[in-house]
């Protein structure tokens, strides 16, 4: 099972070594590493299995790596249901589908013509599809552990990391008590009091993070950064990280189309809310793979929805104008470097200095007629009670931030997806 870096090309066998951080990474030779695993040659899976992780199987790179390391398929379900089987008593759910629903209502108010369709993830595990990202990454742990693989060597003796405060930390954590491993959580002076709470309870420890003098940069990534060099394990949402992280919410593109080409409707549209890009890339990638295997008919025209306080992805867009992505790729400060002013949203969870994953998101966009949608702060609010009033959905506005986008963009988008991510804590 082999990973390999859209930016330098270099190849990481995942069974010989963690496909987390390129190697080359870090070498200050401007190029965007992140470690991609090598598509898939299976079919699209015509399962009935419940959960994600069981349906999707064959085109997960755990599942592939477990089975090139002579796991069954059953020693596969066995590892998926011992840790959904933790996920319930830890959080009271376990991965199950989520559903997709055409929202007449909202697309009324908002005076569209086509059809509106809202994937729900704020009852997913931890209450966001944060969680389907660190459940890829688990899953491979724990295939690295049980067929015994090289790079499993002296595992346990690690602990996972993360830099955030919000849905990411509180998946993390979740995730992480299920498997019973110890989790390093590095936030904000500023982090809420009710989700420090939380982690707390879930058993992470956390770690305070002040600005340092003379220090550049988000604190929290820094002190975050320097726990994985001293051997701590990189359990956060950030291709450039952990690229294994953005394939877990692959399944969330999968269930999409899945359903779509289940009722009959190829979406038009899909405008989803960017911070780090993690979310948007999976979805490009995941929409990609089912549309190769003939799930869909078309991609939809991928969206990446920014606030108007924060949008390095739309700068970055901007500055491309048209030129050669793999060139871009190797030439990543022209494109992608921190915002500079300190900004403010009610959207707090898309307020990502960097788009870290920009590349994989300007690709997708670029393919499938997409763009970048930056929106006001009067529209994030309006989007979001517009949502709860006609879907009943109780989702955060940085979960809704998608709606915000579709409303921005003027004149008719054709059928459109979105995802509501993130319960109102
Ligand atoms: C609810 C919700 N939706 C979307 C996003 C954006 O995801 P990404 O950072 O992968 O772009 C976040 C990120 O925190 C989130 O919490």
């Amino acid at each position: 099972m082999q990973f390999r870096c859209h930016g330098c090309g270099t190849t990481v066998d995942a069974a010989h070594a963690l496909p987390f951080r390129c190697p080359q990474a870090g070498a200050g030779d401007d190029i965007d590493h992140v470690l991609i695993a090598e598509p898939p040659d299976q079919a699209f899976p015509s399962g009935a299995e419940q959960n994600p992780f069981l349906r999707y199987r064959t085109l997960l790179s755990p599942y592939r790596l477990a089975r090139a390391a002579s796991l069954s398929d059953a020693a596969w379900s066995e590892i998926v249901e011992e840790l959904d089987a933790a996920l319930v008593t830890v959080d009271g759910r376990g991965f199950r589908l989520t559903p997709m629903i055409e929202q007449k209502r909202l697309a009324a108010a908002l005076g569209l013509k086509d059809s509106l369709w809202v994937k729900d993830e704020t009852a997913n595990v931890s209450g966001s599809h944060k969680a389907r990202h660190l459940m890829g990454v688990m899953l491979y742990l724990r295939v690295l552990e049980i067929a015994k693989l090289p790079a499993g060597h002296a595992l346990r003796k690690r602990r996972l990391a993360i830099a955030s405060c919000g849905n990411a930390a509180l998946a993390a954590a979740v995730i992480a008590r299920a498997a019973d491993w110890p989790l390093d959580v590095f936030i904000p002076p500023d982090a809420g009091a009710a989700v420090k709470q939380s982690l707390q309870n879930l058993g992470a420890r956390i770690t305070v993070c002040e600005r340092r003098a003379g220090e550049a940069g988000d604190p929290c990534v820094l002190r975050f950064r320097e726990s994985v060099a001293q051997g701590a394990i990189p359990f956060g949402v950030q291709g450039t990280e952990n690229g294994l992280a953005v394939e877990g919410a692959h399944t969330l593109a999968f269930e999409m189309a899945e359903e779509f080409s289940r009722i009959g409707v190829v979406p038009d549209s899909l405008f989803v809310q960017v911070g780090g890009g993690a979310l948007a890339s999976a979805l490009t990638q995941g929409f990609a793979l089912a549309c190769a295997r003939g799930v869909l008919a078309k991609m939809p025209k991928v969206n990446a929805v920014q606030t108007a306080s924060c949008a390095p992805l739309a700068r970055a867009w901007n500055k491309l104008d048209g030129l050669d992505l793999a060139k871009a790729a190797r030439h990543r400060s022209r494109f992608m470097w921190p915002w500079e002013t300190t900004p403010a949203s009610l959207a707090s969870g898309i307020l990502d200095d960097e788009t870290y994953d920009w590349w994989a998101v300007v690709e997708g966009m670029r393919t499938s007629g997409g763009r970048p949608v930056v929106v006001d702060e009067d529209i994030i609010a309006c989007a979001r009670d517009l949502a709860r009033r006609h879907t009943g959905i109780q989702a955060s506005a940085t979960g809704t931030a998608g709606l915000a986008g579709a409303m921005s963009l003027p004149g008719d988008q054709g059928s459109i997806a979105l995802i509501f991510s993130g319960v109102e804590r």
